[in-house]
């Protein structure tokens, strides 16, 4: 039949891996780190490997008896040279591995799984043995973000074991910014591309907690939300009755939403994005049913989080509870002194607006940060400013966002409240 409707299959165009082993060696130290469990293995540490190879090639990693160690994902123009997806024994990479492990990282979430939140993370990278792979379910759609264009020859592998080990309608495409970059080992692929089922038609609903949310699944941060402060939204709403909230990088509002729910007096949020405070506003009128949402209309203020917090402070407004929630500060290990200066500066903005008695509440999202250099740097602010802030709860990771590996640990959340 003549001009037949049927789309063609995105990765119809992606060759399957290569079928190629190369054969690496290791300095020692990186060997004793492999063989204790660390997932990464960087260029540096290579003293030999075949030569010639293509991104998603198997890279195995034997030590210096030629014994097995290891076999991960080769991608060559990374310093972050293997991926380690296996180690120990020997074993098959293909369809009914990938299907193990996706079901092992299912089964380990499925206590979150209930009609009350409907999306959650379903594959966390190395921490759940698929290194650079990140998987988040929102309702029936998955979106699926690759942090290395080396899984993209496993793309058509990766699809069939979702489709067995994890049924859903709609399987979405999302790259970092760098594998994004690499447009000549994507195979004509875009990131926001849908590989199964029909293109979301919009923001895509789902439930945390019983709120309603909508996650850009295509073009929004991360994978569309911010899963992994469900809990920490859930403690700000547990104290939030009564009081004056102000959230601060709010993104879509979350916390500010859940502060509401809890009963705040009043909700402000700031953030940059304009795409993101124009749903935070449809997240407010989605969730009318609950009380609190209903009670409160959000003052939505667009700009810089830095110059909003003086100009709030220099116009006398007050707030009880103030959440900060700022984007990853240090990426690398070169930034950590910038980035605790910025949460030193971040905490006295915050405090001149801050009600005496009131709590703070600040979140740092870099694996470089230690919680204690967090919680030193911001309660030393606060003595700087003449407050005498405490710290009363410290947070790290939820359920979906296991941490198998020291860097796997880039999520902490700071309460502090003034005595
Ligand atoms: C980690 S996310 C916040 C997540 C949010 N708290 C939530 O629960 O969904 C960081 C946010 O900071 C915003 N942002 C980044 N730099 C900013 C700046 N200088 N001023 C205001 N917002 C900024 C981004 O648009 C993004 O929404």
């Amino acid at each position: 039949m003549a001009g037949s409707l049927t789309p063609a299959d995105p990765l119809a165009s992606v060759p399957p891996p290569g079928g190629r082993r190369l054969a690496v060696r290791l300095r020692p130290a990186a060997q004793r780190a492999v063989r204790g469990g660390h997932p990464w293995v960087f260029d540096r540490s290579i003293t030999h490997c075949t030569p010639g190879g293509q991104a998603g090639d198997l890279a195995v990693i034997f030590d210096h008896q030629r014994r097995f160690l290891a076999v991960g994902l080769y991608d060559p123009a990374s310093p972050l040279r293997v991926r380690v997806l296996a180690r120990g024994a020997p074993q098959a990479v293909d369809g009914e591995f990938l299907c193990r492990r996706l079901r092992a990282a299912a089964a380990l979430r499925r206590s979150l799984d209930t009609p009350r939140t409907t999306a959650f993370r379903l594959v966390h990278g190395e921490n759940d043995g698929l290194p650079g792979l990140v998987l988040d379910r929102y309702e029936a759609t998955l979106v699926l973000k690759l942090y290395t264009p080396a899984w993209v020859p496993w793309l058509p592998a990766l699809r069939a074991a979702l489709a067995e080990a994890l049924p859903h309608e709609r399987l979405v495409l999302r790259f970092d910014r760098r594998s994004a970059a690499r447009p000549e080992l994507l195979h004509g692929l875009h990131d926001g591309d849908t590989v199964v089922g029909a293109p979301p038609p919009g923001a895509v609903p789902f439930y945390e907690n019983g709120l309603r949310f909508q996650a850009d699944v295509v073009r929004g941060h991360k994978t569309g939300f911010f899963l992994d402060q469900r809990d920490n939204r859930a403690r700000v709403e547990a104290v939030a009755a009564g009081r004056r909230v102000l959230d601060v990088f709010a993104y879509t509002g979350g916390f500010a939403l859940y502060a509401a729910r809890g009963g705040a007096a009043a909700v402000s949020v700031v953030d940059g994005s304009l795409p993101a405070l124009a749903t935070c506003r449809r997240h407010f009128a989605l969730n009318h049913d609950w009380p609190g949402v209903a009670a409160v209309v959000p003052d939505v203020r667009q700009g810089d989080a830095f110059a909003a917090l003086a100009e709030l402070a220099a116009r006398g407004a007050v707030y009880d509870l103030v959440v900060v929630d700022p984007p990853a500060m240090a990426k690398r290990q070169a930034e950590v002194t910038t980035a605790l200066r910025a949460y030193a500066r971040l905490t006295s903005l915050a405090l001149g607006v801050l009600a005496p008695g009131g709590t703070l509440v600040m979140a740092s999202c870099s694996s470089r940060l230690s919680p204690d250099a967090l919680a030193s740097a911001v309660l030393r602010a606060a003595a700087r400013a003449g407050r005498r802030l405490r710290e009363t709860a410290r947070t790290g990771h939820p359920l979906d966002h296991p941490v198998a590996f020291p860097e796997g640990a880039y999520l902490c959340c700071l309460f502090a409240s003034e005595s």
